[in-house]
C-alpha cells in the first residue's frame, strides 16, 4: 500500500520524503489555508522535492470553473493530480479532464455508489473520508471494504485512496482490506515508525554493549 501525507506543510513533507517512506501528498483548501503561502508557491515547493503524486483541489463548484482550475493546476507540474469534489458538476468535469489525460482524485466520497460513479467517469483515485464517517457514528472502514469489493468485481482501475485517516489502526485496516493508498497527517505517519518496545530494546542493547571489552 502506498503511503501519502495529508498536509501542505513543506517541512513535514520534506521530513518523510528524506526518510524514504513517502509515496505522495494530498492537500485540500483547509490544509493550504494553514501555511500562509499562495497555493501556487506551495505547489511549486512541494513538487520541486520530486514527490511523484501531489493532489491539488479545485475550489470552483461549477463544471466550467472546475475545468478552468483543473487545466491550470495540471500545468503547474507533471506530478499534479487534480482533486475534484463528488458532485454532479464534479463528475462532469472529471469525465472531461480524464478524457484529456488529466489524473483526477475524486474527493469527499462517503458512499459506495459515489465511488462507483467516480470510477465510471474515469477518476484515477477515489477518496473515501473514513474519519469523518466514524465521527458520525458510521464505520468508515466498512465503506473502504465495500469500494474495494466493488472495484475488484469489475476490475476497475481507479485506485482507492483512504482519506481522513486519524490513527495507525486505520492504516493497518486499510492495508488488510487491500486499499491502494492511505493518506494521513504527519503525526499518524510518525506513529507508524514508533514502538515503545523498539525504544526499550535499543536502550538495552546499547547498555549491554558498554559491558563488551573494547580494544
Ligand atoms: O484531505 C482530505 C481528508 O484526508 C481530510 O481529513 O481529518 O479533515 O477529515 P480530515
Amino acid at each position: 500500500m502506498q503511503l501519502f501525507l495529508d498536509t501542505a506543510s513543506v517541512t513535514e513533507i520534506k521530513t518523510m520524503w528524506e526518510i524514504g517512506i513517502l509515496d505522495g501528498v494530498t492537500t485540500n483548501p483547509t490544509l493550504v489555508s494553514k501555511e500562509g503561502k499562495t497555493f501556487d508557491a506551495l505547489l511549486r515547493e512541494i513538487t520541486a522535492l520530486g514527490i511523484p503524486s501531489v493532489s491539488a483541489e479545485v475550489v470552483a463548484t461549477d463544471t466550467e470553473g472546475m475545468l478552468r482550475e483543473g487545466r491550470r493546476l495540471r500545468e503547474v507540474h507533471s506530478s499534479i493530480y487534480v482533486k475534484i469534489p463528488m458532485t454532479s458538476a464534479g463528475l462532469k468535469a472529471t469525465k472531461i479532464l480524464a478524457s484529456e489525460g488529466t489524473r483526477v482524485n475524486m474527493t469527499l466520497v462517503f458512499s459506495p455508489n459515489q465511488a462507483l460513479l467516480a470510477a465510471k467517469v474515469g477518476a484515477t483515485y477515489v477518496s473515501p473520508f473514513i474519519g469523518r464517517l466514524d465521527d458520525q457514528g458510521q464505520d468508515g472502514m466498512e465503506l473502504v471494504r465495500e469500494i474495494v469489493t466493488i472495484y475488484r468485481n469489475y476490475k476497475v482501475p481507479t485506485k482507492v485512496l483512504v482519506a481522513s485517516v486519524r490513527h495507525p489502526m486505520h492504516v493497518v485496516d486499510a492495508a488488510k482490506i487491500g486499499a491502494d493508498i492511505a493518506t494521513m497527517p504527519f503525526a499518524v505517519m510518525e506513529k507508524l515508525v514508533q514502538h515503545p518496545l523498539t525504544d526499550l530494546g535499543l536502550a538495552r542493547f546499547l547498555k549491554d554493549w558498554e559491558k563488551v571489552p573494547k580494544g
